[in-house]
């Protein structure tokens, strides 16, 4: 039996937030642009209400958003009601029950885990071993701030680029699952990231993520996301066990903008310079 979901409640307000999170995001006085302002998925602002001053923040800009605690949680999933860490739950679970594998023989490697937001609903279904990894400082502050002891370890580094601290932190892990939800493409995670984190991850383990649809269109990505994933699942180096297509959140003007959420088995590792 797969443990009980929980998607008809809030995802603003998990179980898994802190109390001090749970005020802030009630707390929060947020003002948007106008509607049609026609900004891009990258280019979304905000301006909140914090330390007693007025600021603009760029949902992009991650240092800035992470350190105003309740922003990314009222603003992108309560306000733009975004679904994907829900998504990838549900699928990952249905796939670990059909695969008769229990979520606490999870060990997740969460790549561009923020703040923490995809291993706390995890945590909530009996996921309990997670490292994060993020390029922003922000990320590893706010994580524990918001969701104290959540990860055994949470390293800010470049994947293609370690420092040797960090390369032994991860090291020091066995990964039978990775996890990386919004947060490929856009000038946040490159394949070659993505590709070095799947590396990481025990053959047979669990891959799961999602991804802006646009990018897995060979004819309008720039991403490099669409011929990396057709080349792993071509050659079964990544076996594909759910793809499914749902709407990821509503963008600042109200549009559905639509993502895939894949999960899938890692049969072997992937050749470095095919990522390229
Ligand atoms: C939209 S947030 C998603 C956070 C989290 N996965 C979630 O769903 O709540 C994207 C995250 O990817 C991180 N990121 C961007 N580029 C990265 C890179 N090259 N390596 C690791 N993380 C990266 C950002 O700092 C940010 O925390």
């Amino acid at each position: 039996m797969s443990p009980a979901l929980t998607e008809t409640m809030s995802p603003v307000l998990t179980d898994s937030c802190s109390s001090d999170l749970k005020q802030a995001i009630k707390r929060l006085q947020l003002a948007f642009p106008r509607v049609g302002t026609g900004l891009e998925q990258d280019e979304e602002w905000v301006v909140v209400h914090h330390e007693k001053q007025w600021k603009k923040i760029r949902l992009h800009d991650y240092n800035d958003l992470f350190a105003v605690p309740g922003l990314y949680e009222k603003w992108v999933y309560d306000v733009l009601g975004c679904r994907s860490p829900q998504q990838v739950r549900t699928q990952l679970l249905s796939c670990l029950e059909e695969a008769d594998h229990s979520p606490q023989t999870l060990s997740v490697l969460d790549l561009g885990a923020g703040n923490g937001y995809v291993a706390g609903i995890l945590s909530e279904v009996g996921v309990e071993q997670f490292v994060g990894i993020d390029i922003n400082p922000s990320a590893a502050t706010a994580a524990e701030r918001d969701r104290p002891e959540l990860y055994s370890d949470f390293v800010i580094d470049d994947l293609t680029d370690l420092s040797d601290a960090n390369a032994r932190t991860l090291d020091s892990h066995s990964f039978n699952c990775l996890t990386c939800v919004a947060a490929l493409g856009f000038g946040d995670i490159p394949p070659e990231v993505f590709v070095a984190a799947y590396n990481r991850i025990e053959d047979d383990g669990w891959i799961a993520f999602t991804i802006k649809s646009d990018f897995l269109d060979d004819s309008h990505d720039r991403s490099g996301f669409s011929g990396l994933i057709r080349k792993m699942l071509d050659t079964n180096i990544l076996e594909l066990v759910s793809r499914k297509s749902f709407e990821h959140r509503k963008a600042s003007d109200g549009q559905a903008l639509m993502y895939d959420a894949f999960v899938g088995r890692k049969r072997c590792s992937f050749p470095v310079v095919m990522a390229h």
